[in-house]
Formats: structure tokens, sequence, C-alpha cells
């Protein structure tokens, strides 16, 4: 499966994905809305194609989205993932990639979506917090929840050491669900995301 990536910063869950690299997927392309993006220089490293599209170029966002729309498809890309991809998203573009496009978001979904998560969780005193990949939705940092990883937030946690606690296991469930996705061993189903059973003969014929 060809996985493009959406990032607009430092990019360590890209260099995540191309670390794991896997027989069923690859990162076949990088764009950032950010030339400056650290991310890009990563894929770059990585022999990774990339392209920008900076936001600012377009008189509007679904002009924006249709160029991400048509770098995408001119890739031939199956899968997005949305890596620290700082733009909200409009319904076109979402409807397009129904589906076929994921978010990491450094919370335990629903709580804290939006910014600052780490600063909230410790103003709000939670004893978990954590990470979540998601199908992306209209809705900012909502979507059926395809994996998450929680970490406990110890009494001493500043929002850097927390932030950096719940990073690395972001590095580790983003590969784990793009492989589910890629090897076909998830599906949304009336908007959650249900395991396939490997046996069930309507959902692979040849068994
Ligand atoms: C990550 O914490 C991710 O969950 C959030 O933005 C941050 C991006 O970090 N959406 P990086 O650019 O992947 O290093």
């Amino acid at each position: 499966m060809r996985v493009g990536v959406l990032l607009s910063g430092r990019g360590s869950n890209l260099q995540a994905l191309l670390d794991a690299g896997a027989a069923s997927w690859n990162v076949a392309l990088a764009i950032s809305n950010e030339p400056d993006a650290p991310g890009l220089a990563r894929a770059g490293t990585a022999g990774v194609p990339t392209r920008t599209v900076p936001h600012r170029d377009f008189p509007d966002r679904p002009a924006f989205e249709e160029a991400l729309d048509a770098a995408l498809r001119a890739a031939e890309i199956e899968l997005v993932v949305l890596a620290g991809f700082m733009r909200v998203l409009g319904p076109d573009f979402v409807a397009r990639w129904r589906d076929r496009s994921v978010n990491i978001h450094p919370s335990l979904l629903p709580a804290f979506r939006g910014l600052d998560t780490h600063r909230r969780a410790l103003e709000a005193g939670v004893r978990w917090h954590g990470c979540t990949v998601h199908f992306v939705r209209a809705e900012l940092d909502a979507g059926p929840i395809v994996l998450q990883a929680a970490v406990p937030v110890r009494p001493d946690d500043t929002e850097e050491s927390l932030a950096a606690r719940v990073l690395a296991r972001e590095h580790h469930v983003l590969p784990m669900a793009v492989g589910w996705i890629a090897e076909g061993r998830v599906r949304v189903e009336d908007e959650r995301v249900v395991a396939v059973d490997p046996g069930d003969s309507s959902v692979n014929p040849s068994q």
C-alpha cells in the first residue's frame, strides 16, 4: 500500500514510519504545507519523494486542498497519514479520503481534542494520558479509533517529560496501525473500527 504523509513540522512520526518499513506498505510521498518543515529533509534523506504545498499560496482552503489531493493522486497514494499536519481539512477532502486517511493525535481521544494536549492533561490531573490513531472525519480529532497507547502521568511530570513519554508511544502505534490497515486486518463498521476475521469468507473469499 502506497502511503502519503502530510506534515507541518519536525516529522518524528514520519521518521518512525520510514524506520518501520514493511512488506505491505511504504511511504511513497511526503507533503508539507510549511516549506521549512524538518520532516521534509527526513523524507529526502530516506529517498522518499517530497512536495511542498504552502497553504499561503492559495486563495482559499478548497484550492489548497485541491492541490493536496492532486499531488496525492498523482503519486497513486492509497492511504493518507496526517502526522503533525497543522491544517484543518475540509469536508470535501475528508469525504474523498474517507476510511483512507488516518491521524495521530497526542491524547487518549475523545479527551483533549485540539492543541496543548499535554498541558491540559496535567491541568486536569488525569492519571493516564496517551495517543490515538484514528480515521479522519470532518470533525477535528474525531473519527473511528484504530489504536491507542496509554502512559502513566507521574507526579513530577512537566509538559515536556509527558510529551516525550507519549511521543515514544506514538512512534510505536502509528506504524502498527498503518500495518493493520495495509494488511486489511481492520475495517470501519458503524463508525467503529473492527478486526477483520481472516476466516470470514465474506471478507476473504479465498478461504
Ligand atoms: C505529534 O505529537 C502528533 O501526535 C501531533 O503532532 C506532533 C507531530 O510530531 N499531531 P512530529 O512532527 O511527528 O514529530
